[in-house]
């Protein structure tokens, strides 16, 4: 696999807006649900074959952190990945790596669960505001392992995993993979309360079961999970990415185009779709994807951005992007992050009328044309509302910073050249 790139490349994009997109798209695998299922590897010395797998950054960072365990990771086919942990030799991999991405943590759930010990520093990813890691430890330490701390450098360590009965105190994502991770390997039940219920917990399960543990429940706030002596390897393939799909599908809206989203899976994104329908876009379920277009104005709508099955907060910076073209006031709250609303001073650059009430809430005052500008994408998610953003300006728009794109989009520039966005890599 290549190497990780470097944070201050200089590649930004180019893009001329204006232009409705127009045919197909086809939604790759998941960023979140990928990195989960590379960490899930790691249980059991036997390969385990991961299909679909996005051509993503935070895949590369994922690969260098597990090559770090002693692992490795070989590329079989475009989009196919062999993980081989089968002679593990660290407790966690050096500080240098986890900086780059937030699922770096969840080596520490496998390896707790595989060796009975892990390490692993505070974990990087995305600045959105206050993002600990206190569930994630507290189910570790209720599974029987002794929780240490040096500088940011965690350790947890366990003779022997029990199951028990655990309450996260937020139904953090992060949090319940990793004590999924972990658990499948304890001794007894372990069930998990107020657990996440995003489709890549889901997805997770489904992935674990392959490899011999016994959970149910995942998809609820109320997932069982019975240990077992040992996990075998699998083949699995990775859902499509929700937020990917959602960022076309906004696309698609912004630039009164018309697109197909192939693969994409409508029951991951329920809240989206109905937001997009009272916002005046029409959304259209296919066997294998969704249709999404718009020929009338935009109406305002109300958004709070929530744990699934809520709007995801991933969603909301794109969506926030869209409403600068609504016919009226619209009102964005996000209910995940404290501090998830900084793209707006950049759509601002671009003619936006917002103002932020709160660090989490803002109000899109009114319709606005948007005018090409120079702007930077401060995150993932931030970066991707400056490309729909772009889409539907008038003039051209530079976006700097797109390493944070590049992250967590498979081929960003190439897909929506695909459907008639004029957009380049410089
Ligand atoms: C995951 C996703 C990220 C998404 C987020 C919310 C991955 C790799 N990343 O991040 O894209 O934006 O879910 O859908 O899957 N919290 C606590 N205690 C904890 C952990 C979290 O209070 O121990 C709080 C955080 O402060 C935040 C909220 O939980 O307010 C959501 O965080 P969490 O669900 O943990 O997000 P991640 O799993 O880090």
């Amino acid at each position: 696999m290549q190497t990780p790139a470097l944070r201050n490349s200089t590649a930004h994009f180019e893009i001329e807006g204006g232009r409705p997109l127009t045919g197909e798209v086809r939604i790759s695998g998941g960023k979140n649900a990928v990195l989960p299922a590379m960490a899930a590897a790691l249980l059991t010395p036997e390969p385990c074959v991961i299909e679909n797998v996005p051509s993503i950054q935070d895949v590369r960072f994922m690969t260098a952190i597990i090559e770090s365990l002693s692992a490795t990771v070989e590329q079989t086919g475009e989009e196919t990945l062999v993980v081989r942990a089968d002679s593990l030799t660290e407790s966690g991999p050096p500080g240098s790596l986890v900086s780059n991405i937030r699922a770096s943590f969840l080596t520490m759930g496998a390896l707790l669960g595989r060796q009975g010990e892990a390490s692993c520093n505070f974990p990087g990813g995305d600045v959105v505001g206050q993002r600990p890691i206190d569930t994630h430890l507290a189910g570790f330490a209720a599974l029987g392992a002794t929780i240490g701390v040096d500088g940011d450098r965690f350790t947890a360590q366990a003779g022997h995993l029990r199951g028990a009965r655990i309450f996260m105190d937020y139904p953090s994502v992060l949090g319940t993979e990793n004590v999924m991770l972990a658990a499948c390997r304890a001794e007894g039940r372990t069930v998990i309360v107020n657990a996440a219920m995003e489709p890549e917990v889901v997805f997770l399960g489904e992935m674990l079961n392959r490899m011999g543990a016994r959970i149910s429940g995942a998809g609820t706030h109320s997932i069982e999970i019975d240990g077992v002596g040992e996990l075998h390897g699998c083949t699995i393939r990775v859902i499509p990415d929700r937020i990917e799909a959602g960022t076309y599908a906004v696309a698609a809206a912004i630039t009164q185009g018309d697109l197909v989203l192939r693969e994409a899976r409508p029951r991951d994104m329920d809240a989206l779709l109905a937001k997009l329908g009272e916002a005046g876009v029409t959304v259209q379920e296919l066997p294998d994807g969704i249709r999404v277009s718009r020929s009338g104005p935009l109406r305002p709508i109300h958004v709070q951005a929530l744990p699934y099955p809520g709007l995801a907060t991933d969603m909301q910076a794109p969506i926030a992007a869209l409403l600068t073209q609504a016919d009226g006031t619209s009102y964005i709250h996000e209910r995940v992050f404290d501090n998830r609303l900084r793209y707006v001073d950049e759509l601002r650059k671009m003619g936006a009328e917002i103002i932020t009430v709160s660090g989490t809430t803002a109000v899109i005052l009114r319709q606005t044309a948007l005018a090409g500008s120079a702007v930077r994408a401060l995150d993932v998610r931030a970066g991707a509302a400056l490309v729909l953003a772009a889409l539907a300006a008038r003039g051209r728009t530079s976006i700097h910073d797109i390493y944070h794109l590049d992250r967590g989009y498979a081929r960003l520039d190439e897909k929506l050249r695909g459907v008639g966005a004029a957009i380049e890599r410089c």
